[in-house]
C-alpha cells in the first residue's frame, strides 16, 4: 500500500517506516524536520534497503500538505508529527495546541478531501492521567493532567467524531507507554536535542560519559524498591503495532484506541543495573526529591490489542538496554 507518514523521520516514525517498507508497502515521509534529522532519511532506507519519498512539509501549510498528498494519494496515514514533551508543553501550551491540535485537523481535512480514509495516529498514556488503578485498560477514565495529554485526547476525540460522520473512515489511536529502545542495527534510534527528559536517553548519556550521573527522582515510592515504576516498550515492538493497526483499518469502518505496552513495569533501579549489564558501563546516580506530577507506577493492560491487533510486545529490558547503547555509543561521546 501507499503510507504516508507524518513525521516519519522522528524516533518512532523512522522505527516504524523500516518495519513498513519491510512488509513492502510504499512510503512518504512528511517531516518539518523541526526535531528530526534529514539524514535519518537515508539510514531508514540502508537499514530497509528500499528507497522511500520525503516531502518537508509542515502541517500549518495546509496547501503544501494538499498538493503533497494529492500527488502521493496514500490508501492509508500514520500520523506521529507533534510536540511531546510533557514539561515543554506546560510552558508553551499555545504552541502544543497549535502544532498538535491544529496540525491534526489539517492533516484530517486533506485526507478527507482527498477521499483517504486510513488513519492511525499516535497517542499516548497521557491521556489518562493520575492512574487510578493499574494496570490500565483503555476504559480506564481519561483525565489528563498536562496540554501534552490534553491535545492527545482532542485529537483522539476529533477521530471518533470524524469517524461517526464519515461511514467509511476507519481510524485507531494507538496510546504508547513508555517507549524506550533502538533498531538493532544501531543505526536509528532517539536522539533527544539538549538534556533528556525521558528516563532511558538520560541514562544512556550517563553510561557514554556525557553526563556526570543520573539523578533518580525520588525513592520513596510506595513500589518494591522505591523508585518509579513504568511500562517500558520497545520501539520495534511499538512499530510493528502500527502496521498491525494499519492492517485493522483495512478491516472496515470504525474508530479505535489501544494501549501499546507489554504489560510488565521496570523500576528505574531495574533500569540502571540492567544499563549497567547491557553496556558494561556504571552508571552513577544520586537520589532527589520527587519530579512534580510524577506517580509510582503506570502499566499497561495491553490485552485489548493482543486480541484486536494480534499483537503483543516481546522485546525484554535486557534487549531495550543492549539496542539502545549499541546505538548511543556509535554515537560518540
Ligand atoms: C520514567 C521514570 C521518573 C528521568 C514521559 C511522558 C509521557 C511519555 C513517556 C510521550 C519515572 C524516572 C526519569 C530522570 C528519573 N512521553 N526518572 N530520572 O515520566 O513515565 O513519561 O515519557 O508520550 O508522556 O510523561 O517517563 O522517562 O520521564 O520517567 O528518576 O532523569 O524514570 O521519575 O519514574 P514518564 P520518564
Amino acid at each position: 500500500m501507499r503510507i504516508a507518514v507524518t513525521g516519519g523521520a522522528g524516533y518512532i516514525g523512522s522505527h516504524t517506516c523500516v518495519e513498513l517498507l519491510g512488509a513492502d508497502h510504499e512510503v512518504l515521509i512528511l517531516d518539518n524536520f523541526a526535531n528530526s534529522e534529514r539524514d535519518m532519511v537515508a539510514e531508514i532506507a540502508a537499514i530497509a534497503g528500499k528507497p522511500l519519498d520525503t516531502a518537508e512539509v509542515d502541517l500549518d501549510d495546509r496547501a503544501a500538505l494538499g498538493r503533497t498528498l494529492e500527488q502521493f494519494a496514500p490508501e492509508a496515514v500514520v500520523h506521529f508529527a507533534g510536540l511531546k514533551a510533557v514539561g515543554e508543553a506546560m510552558e508553551k501550551p499555545l504552541d502544543y495546541y497549535r502544532v498538535n491540535v491544529t496540525g491534526s485537523l489539517n492533516l484530517l481535512d486533506e485526507m478527507t478531501r482527498i477521499g483517504c480514509e486510513r488513519l492511525v495516529f499516535s497517542s499516548s498514556a497521557t491521556v489518562y492521567g493520575m492512574p487510578e488503578h493499574v494496570p490500565i485498560p483503555e476504559t480506564h477514565p481519561l483525565a489528563p493532567t498536562n496540554p501534552y495529554g490534553q491535545t492527545k485526547l482532542m485529537v483522539e476525540r476529533i477521530i471518533e467524531d470524524l469517524g461517526r460522520a464519515r461511514p467509511a473512515f476507519s481510524g485507531v489511536s494507538l496510546r504508547y507507554f513508555n517507549p524506550v529502545g533502538a533498531h538493532p542495527s544501531g543505526r536509528i534510534g532517539e536522539a533527544p536535542r539538549g538534556v533528556p527528559n525521558n528516563l532511558m536517553p538520560f541514562v544512556a548519556d550517563v553510561a557514554a560519559g556525557v553526563r556526570p550521573q543520573l539523578t533518580v527522582y525520588g525513592d520513596d515510592w510506595d513500589t518494591p524498591d522505591g523508585t518509579g515504576v513504568r511500562d517500558y516498550i520497545h520501539v520495534m515492538d511499538l512499530a510493528t503495532a502500527h502496521l498491525a493497526a494499519i492492517d485493522l483499518t483495512g478491516e472496515g469502518p470504525g474508530v479505535r484506541a489501544f494501549n501499546v505496552g507489554s504489560g510488565r513495569g521496570y523500576s528505574v533501579m531495574e533500569m540502571i543495573r540492567a544499563f549497567e549489564s547491557g553496556s558494561g558501563r556504571e552508571v552513577p546516580y544520586t537520589v532527589s526529591g520527587r519530579r512534580p506530577g510524577d506517580v509510582a507506577i503506570t502499566l499497561a493492560d495491553p490485552s485489548l490489542a493482543e486480541r484486536r491487533l494480534n499483537w503483543r510486545a516481546t522485546r525484554d529490558l535486557a534487549t531495550m538496554c543492549e539496542d539502545v547503547w549499541r546505538w548511543r555509543s556509535g554515537r560518540g561521546g
